[in-house]
């Protein structure tokens, strides 16, 4: 279904967030109810695994395929665990559904627990987010008293689950899911090695399923319209509706929610969407799913807007974020703010990572302070390649993403800043 749609955000407006009588009043928790009512435990999963749900935390995981991996795994207890850091830059998405929607939150993580028959569910919402934490616990609190959370919950004798908050501290590594788990137990806030995976060594070391806010918001809506109907939002490889985060130089900026497969060239410049730049100047570059994904460039934003059809031209959808530059802006300046932000949240456990992030930062210092040489082109490549290659972590595995977008398609302005070896000077 291509353009605007009101899916995930259908009762926003109509309601108190946190009202569960207004919420039920709209249809709320009736995927709930037909979930532990009407279905076996293996058919809410092939519902999920049919809806072609891509995680929309960045990595794009299939929750299908992470919900039956999680099934497989023996142990007990199993914690379900909504990743609500949002800390990935351009990204705002989130912050809408916990805020206007909490209670879809709150029901697609119900649904897990009963599935994987968990009794404690987090969710891990960042610090910044200090006032919709106190409407998401008002939430928590409305659907405990409903009956929805604590024990024998709908009546279901046995049906014991509940959900608490905990609160990020400003790390963006934090939103990695090993070190939100790290974050949660009270260590310091460091991605593990991998494997074992979390479904299996996962919080407190028990089997874990760590997903999205949008991710666990879209569960509802499966279950209640099946899978295929919520997969027929979006396209064939990539189902459902999409948050979106139009930000920087965009006209119209702010969160709207699309069907997978709405042409990007649309989202950037009609009306109903980011309508070009505010200056009115022509979009020199956008980038793409926060600061670890890519950046387009004009010629390709001829495309629908799906995992697929983005990953076919270079591009990925990650977070949702697209930061819209107009062309006043230098890639060179604007590579810098990536890798800076890099440096600054760069947790220190790989030299790498660690110690490389600050040298790529040095690089790019001599491009705009008219000293870069010969051969400091191919010495970014290289070093960002190698910390690529080598961090333990996503932060570090996509700390050239951006760069290596903008020297493909424009070495030449990097080129340019180049002091060049005169001999006569
Ligand atoms: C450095 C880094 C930061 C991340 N930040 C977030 C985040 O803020 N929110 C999020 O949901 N996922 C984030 N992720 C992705 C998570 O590790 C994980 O893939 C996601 O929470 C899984 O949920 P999903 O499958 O529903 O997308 C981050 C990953 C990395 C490497
Ligand atoms: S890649 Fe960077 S952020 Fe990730 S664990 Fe290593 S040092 Fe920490």
């Amino acid at each position: 279904m291509e353009g605007k749609v009101s899916v995930l955000l259908k009762r926003v407006g109509k309601m108190e967030p946190a009202n569960v009588e207004e919420y039920k009043s709209l249809g709320g928790f009736e995927a709930l109810e037909k979930a532990v009512k009407k279905m076996t435990k293996q058919e809410i999963l092939d519902e999920v695994d049919k809806g072609v749900l891509l995680g929309r935390g960045g990595a794009a995981y299939p929750a299908g395929r992470k919900w039956k991996q999680m099934m497989a795994i023996e142990g007990d207890p199993k914690y379900i665990v909504c990743n609500g850091d949002e800390g990935e830059p351009g990204t705002f998405k989130d912050r809408e559904l916990l805020s206007k929607t909490p209670l879809s939150v709150i029901e697609g993580m119900i649904i897990a627990g009963y599935v994987f028959s968990a009794k404690k569910g987090v969710i891990y919402i960042r610090g910044e987010y200090r006032e919709i934490q106190k409407t998401f616990q008002v939430a928590l609190d409305n659907a405990r008293k409903a009956g929805y959370l604590g024990e024998n919950i709908m009546g279901v004798e046995g049906f014991n689950y509940d959900i608490v908050i905990v609160s990020g501290a400003g790390a963006y590594v934090c939103g990695e899911n090993s070190a939100l788990l790290n974050s949660i137990e009270g260590k310091s806030g460091r991605p593990r090695v991998k494997p074992p995976h979390l479904a299996e060594v996962g919080l407190y070391s028990k089997p874990t399923l760590v997903n999205n806010v949008e991710s666990f918001a879209s569960i509802p809506v499966i279950i209640a319209e099946g899978g295929d109907a919520f997969r027929n939002y979006g396209v064939e490889t990539s189902g459902g509706t999409k948050l979106i985060c139009l930000s920087g130089h965009a006209k119209n900026k702010g969160v709207y929610e699309i069907g997978l497969g709405t042409s990007l060239y649309d989202i950037l410049y009609s009306e109903e969407f980011g309508g070009g730049t505010a200056s009115g100047r022509p979009i020199k570059f956008v980038h793409f799913g926060g600061q670890s994904g890519p950046i387009g460039f004009p010629e390709q934003f001829n495309v629908p807007y799906d995992h697929t059809s983005l990953k076919n031209v270079g591009l990925s959808v990650g977070s949702g974020a697209i930061v819209v530059m107009d062309d006043t802006v230098s890639l060179v300046e604007y590579c810098k703010k990536v890798i800076e932000f890099f440096v600054h949240e760069s947790c220190g456990k790989c030299n790498p990572c660690r110690i490389g992030s600050e040298r790529m930062l040095d690089l790019l210092n001599k491009f705009l302070d008219g000293t870069a040489v010969e051969g400091d082109i191919e010495r970014l490549e290289e070093l960002g390649n190698m910390i690529k290659l080598t961090a333990a972590c996503g932060l570090g595995q996509t700390i050239n993403t951006a760069l290596n977008c903008c020297l493909k398609h424009s070495r030449y302005e990097f080129e340019a800043l180049i002091k060049k070896n005169d001999v006569w000077e």
